[in-house]
């Protein structure tokens, strides 16, 4: 898809660099001076011309924006059967972390003809997630999440390159993808993990005492994080915020940012506590918090707040007004 979009450039580019220089060099041999007396005729301009070399670059422009702008919008949208790979990167190395737990440097092994949606962030510095024979650069920022995705298509090695200067080992950041036939990449999971992301991130849970307030049903003194992620929040200033990875992150990092309706702002900032590596199993470990047939709290958010956007009707007045922290 992109280097069709390029080709496209490439061949609209060089058609009017060859034409314009080449009509260039004509009409100078063609219309030279050719006496020192000569005067050129005077020209009254041609409306027919005029709209013409307006309409064709017009056209040739419009079907580069929308084929850009569909490219765009393919990339940025993971599909929904995407297998999920979490990336953090630092100065200089990048850290990849399965589902399954298995935890990797520098390297990133997938199966081919999956689809593979990297939720990626960083400990210190912008960096960039390059691939090139997937066609995939991102950028990876500290304090969010960004997200790209791509789908291999043939087995074998590839380059992983950093392509944000990033301090003076940027140009040694960098790993390999292995792309694996199915049954190989089977085997390499099944070896040496320790627990999935959601288990390191229940036992990190109980580690730092989430579970004190955060108790996995409506009687902590935190919300329920059952069936939290993907739901719509009611925040304490009206306001709604689709509960997302970027949005438990922030809650963990800085909880005062965003209060849920009916809650006090009681919970302390884990940042500095908690790597970036262990919010993400903390994230992945509040996704795998499903619901469970809990009672729905009112004015928060609960399981039965998944389908949200029709249930916009039981907002509070002001809730049409954008949220302001972000
Ligand atoms: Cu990381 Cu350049």
């Amino acid at each position: 898809m992109v280097d069709h979009l390029l080709y496209y450039l490439l061949a609209v580019s060089a058609f009017f660099s060859i034409g314009i220089f080449a009509t260039i060099f004509y009409f100078a041999i063609r219309y030279r001076r050719r006496s020192e007396s000569e005067l050129p005729a005077p020209i009254h301009g041609a409306l027919s011309l005029e709209i013409l070399w307006s309409v064709i670059p017009f056209g040739l422009a419009m079907i580069m924006f929308v084929w850009g702008a569909s490219v765009y919008f393919t990339i940025s949208r993971p599909p929904d059967d995407a297998q999920q790979i979490y990336v953090v990167a630092k100065q200089w190395m990048w850290k990849l972390q399965h589902m399954e737990g298995q935890r990797e440097i520098n390297e990133l092994h997938i199966p081919v003809g999956q689809a593979v949606k990297l939720t990626m962030t960083s400990e210190d510095v912008i960096h960039s997630f390059f691939v090139p024979a997937f066609r995939t650069k991102a950028d990876v920022l500290p304090g969010r999440y960004t997200t790209t995705w791509f789908k291999p298509t043939t087995p074998g090695k590839y380059h992983l390159f950093c392509a944000e200067y990033c301090g003076t080992k940027h140009s040694g950041m960098i790993g390999w993808i292995y792309v694996m036939e199915p049954q190989d990449y089977q085997a390499w999971l099944s070896g040496g993990a320790s627990g999935s992301l959601a288990s390191s991130g229940e036992k990190l849970f109980q580690d730092l005492a989430c579970a004190n307030c955060h108790h996995l049903n409506d009687q902590g003194r935190c919300p329920n994080l059952r069936g939290v992620f993907g739901s719509q929040v009611q925040l304490s200033d009206g306001s709604q915020v689709k509960a997302d990875e970027e949005y438990l992150r922030e809650s963990i990092l800085n909880p005062s940012a965003k209060i849920v309706a009916g809650f006090q702002p009681i919970m302390p900032t884990f940042q500095g506590q908690v790597t970036e590596e262990g919010v993400l199993q903390l994230v992945e470990y509040i996704k795998s918090l499903t619901p469970t047939g809990a009672p729905p709290a009112s004015g928060t958010a609960t399981p039965g707040q998944r389908s949200a956007p029709r249930r916009r009707g039981t907002a509070p007045a002001n809730a049409g007004t954008e949220p302001s922290k972000r």
